[in-house]
């Protein structure tokens, strides 16, 4: 008797050390970085983010040559299912229909906590937490997120392709982030969209953001 209360007050410490996930905030603004593992190519956005109204704006940026320079914007509206590819030297405008549903950055309230720890050296760390999509036991994480832990915003992500695809691996990192909507500005459909045709199926890569 003894035994069995001794180890449900293990069992209850052990649950109780397992941490919640956090909730990241409905809007901010983030660069990010992208490696695609399948073009071996490296990538570099601004991303605008509006969980509320379910919109997120991406800017490509080329900031090897000229820093902050954009080229290309991804215009995601959820609420309509629909993302507009703006050529920003251009001004022109095609339409592309979403291939998946609306995704919010964030950890899901059942993702599995795999560790904590804190990045940088002494006196500048950021304390971390990670989880993925795991299930112990009978499934490897296909999803793998860092998150802040004092307000939960996202630090890395990676997507981990399939067995069979293993060129679509997706590492993302973010940084220089900032709370909230800064710029409204970001969301503003362009005049040129206004007319814009639907883009040929398919034919359009759009960034994993
Ligand atoms: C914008 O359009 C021009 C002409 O089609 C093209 O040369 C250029 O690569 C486009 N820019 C981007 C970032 O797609
Ligand atoms: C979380 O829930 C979803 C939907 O029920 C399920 O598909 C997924 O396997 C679950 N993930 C974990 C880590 O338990
Ligand atoms: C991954 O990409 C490399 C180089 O493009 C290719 O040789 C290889 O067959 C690809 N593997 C798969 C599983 O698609």
């Amino acid at each position: 008797m003894l035994r069995l209360a001794l180890l449900a007050v293990l069992v209850g410490v052990a649950l109780s050390q397992t941490p919640a996930p956090c909730i990241t905030p409905s809007q901010f603004t983030a660069r990010a970085s992208q490696y695609d593992h399948k073009d071996d190519q490296m990538n570099r956005f601004y991303v605008a983010y509006d969980a509320t109204n379910k919109r997120r704006a991406i800017f490509e940026e080329q900031n090897v040559i000229v820093p902050g320079r954009q080229f290309r914007e991804f215009l995601e509206i959820g609420s309509e299912n629909v993302m507009y590819e703006i050529n920003l030297t251009l001004k022109t405008c095609t339409k592309i229909p979403m291939r998946r549903p609306w995704r919010v950055y964030g950890i899901p309230p059942n993702a599995t906590f795999e560790n904590e720890y804190y990045i940088g050296g002494p006196g500048e760390e950021v304390f971390a937490q990670e989880w993925s999509d795991r299930i112990p036991l009978r499934q490897r994480e296909f999803w793998v997120g860092v998150f802040s832990l004092n307000n939960c915003y996202p630090i890395r992500e990676v997507i981990i392709a399939d067995y069979e695809q293993v060129n679509s691996t997706i590492t993302t990192n973010f940084y220089d982030i900032v709370q909230g909507i800064p710029n409204p500005n970001d969301f503003l459909v362009p005049a040129e969209c206004q007319t814009a045709e639907w883009a040929p199926h398919a034919s359009v890569k759009v960034p994993y953001l």
